[in-house]
């Protein structure tokens, strides 16, 4: 890859402002200084300001999403991508979320720059379960267990039935339920329509990632590795 494009595809630079990087000494291949922004490199040969290329194999992290900020690039008020590093936000291609999580839900959200792992993740075919841990203001009734693992649970205005979900009851006004499917507001519209509408919503793992074991706090993330969800 040319230096130049290296240089943007990282989010360190336009494609344009690179050569006044390199006339500054700024980037280093194999320890030499580059001094042409058409030079060849493979990102793990550079370092850039002394340091290594960040992630540069694509940017694949969870981070436990708080309260209150929006999964989106364009929304007024508080954003998912306003908690990451900037230099993320300008890499190409762009950084995104994987799936969405409500504005008012917390927890673990994956973000990434590989458009193909993120279709991966979103398809209907993968069905990755999500797991959600809730509080309702009403009790949850106990027949809802059986009615969401069914397979015939129709949510209001869809024709299809919701996908076998797996609900408990962990106490009078609080539980977990795991799906394998992403409808807009699915925990929200299933559990309102069983009488138990949601007070508070936490996705706590994605398949093999659970909140409990990363240890991160909210608006932390960490890097994963992508070969876990294969
Ligand atoms: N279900 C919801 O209702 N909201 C979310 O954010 C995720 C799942």
């Amino acid at each position: 890859m040319r230096v130049d494009a290296l240089m943007s595809r990282f989010g360190y630079c336009s494609r344009r402002e690179v050569a006044q990087w390199l006339k500054r000494g700024r980037v280093t291949r194999h320890g030499v200084v580059v001094k042409s922004p058409s030079e060849k490199a493979e990102p793990h040969e550079v370092l850039v300001d002394g340091e290594p290329v960040e992630f540069p194999g694509g940017l694949y992290v969870v981070l436990n999403k708080p309260l209150g900020c929006t999964c989106s690039h364009k929304e007024d008020g508080e954003l998912v991508y306003d908690l990451l590093p900037e230099q993320w936000l300008r890499r190409n291609p762009a950084v995104n979320t994987v799936g969405r999580l409500d504005k008012e839900t917390s927890g673990l959200l994956l973000l990434t720059d590989d458009g193909a792992f993120e279709h991966a993740q979103t398809s209907p075919k993968r069905h990755v379960p999500k797991v959600y841990a809730f509080t309702t203001s009403a009790p949850v009734p106990t027949e809802a267990v059986a009615q969401f693992a069914s397979g015939e649970f129709l949510l209001q205005g869809e024709r299809t039935p919701c996908l076998p979900a797996e609900l408990e009851i962990l106490g009078e006004c609080a539980g977990r339920i795991t799906l394998h499917e992403g409808r807009y507001h699915q925990v929200r519209r299933m559990l309102a329509a069983v009488g138990a509408p949601v007070v508070t919503l936490e996705r706590i793992e994605i398949g093999p990632l659970k909140l409990a074991d990363l240890n991160l706090e909210p608006g932390e993330w960490v890097e994963i590795d992508p070969s876990i969800f294969s």
